[in-house]
């Protein structure tokens, strides 16, 4: 196999989320997060695991920006916090804004790109107890949030994202109750994702019109697929995960429309749901929810191999074994059944099919994007990772990275245009409801000492990005 480069401007980067490696969760200012209170809710996370003090990050951030120029990471895409900078979502604090302020110093200062998200997933817990997402106000401030960023960073960083997986803040949390707030109703993740979308075309309005220039969304994106394609039961299945996860959200962003199938599903199992949701979309809210960006961030783990019929065999994957009762995110759920494809999977269960990314950036350029690049802001995996004499050997990382930058050039080939890959993630981190229990990183953190180790799949990827080809 002959290597195959990539374009001069292709920028490889790496990804955290500021409650997942910070830590620091209660100092200089910063008040609490809904994640900060779900992670005390009895069961809701593994081992009752928080981000107290997850990788300390915020303490050793300059270290953890010299590990990235050492493996010649060219962009790092980090998020900040709501609650740090604007306590309860109230006034400015001014060490909040400072820690960010040394962060993207010290990344400049090393040659690398900051690639900022506002929010993911750490609404500040004040918030939510005036009603959270499922509230208009939160959308104003929001934007009042964005705009104390942009005062404090706009004269460093050009890379601005709005929010980071909006189907995780909507339904997985407000419908699913799998994360913060841990709510658990139809209404409220249709509100909630309603409200995510128009914080961000605000905030993107608001941005722009202080001059910001590069301005994006993170979508998580999946291909739905019907096990037998000839099978109506399972194509609708497709249809219903296909709507629910992308098309909800790739719609109003690029159509300016909710996808009238799927509010026509939900309508059937929850009609007064559905009222409220209708409702609450004001004259001029999908105007703003479609303002043009600069580019759509699509992050791609793994596809969905569903059918009408449930699996004659068990399926791995889904949610984190807690002690809460798990609802399913999807409004529409009537049939939908995952079933096993024999590739192989992450120990999150999760499928491995690089081929897969190759197809969904595809149909988002051709159905969706039009001339607004592609972004792949997040990809990884997790893996059964061990430290031993100083080497972390994980194989299936090592590959998983490969292939998935392989699938990027196919796509290139192809003609989608697709400017950058971010690794999920830079650092073990704590795993959202599965806490310190699953390691993504290229570098493997040892909780108890901080020490941190590059395993074998972060030299690999610091040999393809100096080398800029597969
Ligand atoms: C996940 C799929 C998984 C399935 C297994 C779903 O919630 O999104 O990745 O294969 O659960 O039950
Ligand atoms: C999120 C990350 C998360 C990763 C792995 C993405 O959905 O943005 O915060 O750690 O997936 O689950």
């Amino acid at each position: 196999m002959t290597a195959r480069a990539f374009p001069d401007g292709f920028l490889f980067g790496a990804a955290t989320a500021a409650y997942q490696i910070e830590g620091a969760a209660f100092e200089d200012g910063r008040t609490a997060s809904i994640w900060d209170a779900f992670a005390r809710v009895p069961g809701a996370v593994i081992d009752g695991d928080t981000g107290d003090v997850a990788c300390d990050h915020y303490h050793r951030y300059a270290d953890d920006v010299a590990l990235m120029k050492g493996l010649g990471i060219q962009t790092y895409r980090f998020s900040t916090s709501w609650s740090r900078v604007r306590p309860d979502g109230g006034a400015v604090n001014r060490k909040g804004i400072d820690f960010y302020s040394r962060l993207v110093d010290e990344l400049l200062d090393a040659g690398i790109l900051p690639w900022l998200t506002l929010y993911h997933w750490d609404l500040p817990q004040a918030l939510e107890e005036k009603g959270g997402w499922t509230s208009r106000d939160t959308v104003e401030r929001f934007v009042e949030y964005a705009g104390t960023m942009h005062d404090a960073l706009g004269d460093r960083v050009t890379q601005w994202t709005t929010l980071n997986e909006p189907w995780c803040s909507s339904f997985l949390s407000y419908t699913a109750g799998a994360h913060a707030p841990g709510r658990q109703s139809v209404r409220d993740g249709l509100l909630a994702a309603h409200h995510l979308l128009l914080a961000h075309g605000s905030a993107v309005q608001e941005l722009r019109g202080r001059g910001a220039q590069e301005l994006g969304l993170t979508l998580n994106l999946t291909n739905a697929e019907a096990v037998d394609p000839d099978d109506s039961a399972d194509v609708d299945a497709a249809r219903r995960i296909d709507g629910q996860f992308n098309r909800w959200f790739l719609d109003p962003v690029f159509r300016a429309t909710y996808p009238g199938d799927i509010v026509e599903d939900i309508r059937a199992v929850d009609a007064e749901a559905v009222a409220a949701f209708e409702g609450a979309v004001r004259d001029g809210d999908l105007a703003t929810i479609s303002t043009p960006l600069e580019f759509l961030g699509v992050n791609y783990y793994h596809g969905e191999y569903v059918s009408g019929r449930p699996s004659p065999v068990p399926v791995p994957g889904g949610d984190a074994p807690t002690d809460r009762v798990i609802l399913s995110p999807y409004p529409s759920h009537d049939a939908i059944h995952w079933h096993e494809r024999g590739l192989e999977r992450t120990n999150m269960g999760w499928e491995i099919e690089p081929a897969g990314l190759t197809r969904l950036l595809r149909r988002v350029a051709d159905e969706y994007v039009g001339a607004t690049p592609l972004y792949v802001t997040e990809n990884g995996a997790a893996g059964d990772d061990a430290l031993v004499d100083g080497v972390v050997a994980d194989d299936q990382r090592v590959a998983f990275v490969r292939d998935h930058i392989a699938a990027i050039r196919d796509a290139l080939d192809e003609g989608v245009d697709v400017r950058g890959y971010f690794y999920w993630s830079l650092l073990d981190n704590y795993e959202w409801a599965w806490g310190y229990a699953k390691r993504f990183g290229i570098v493997h953190v040892d909780y108890a000492t901080q020490r941190r180790t590059v395993k074998e799949s972060g030299r690999a990827y610091a040999r393809i990005i100096a080398a800029r080809a597969v």
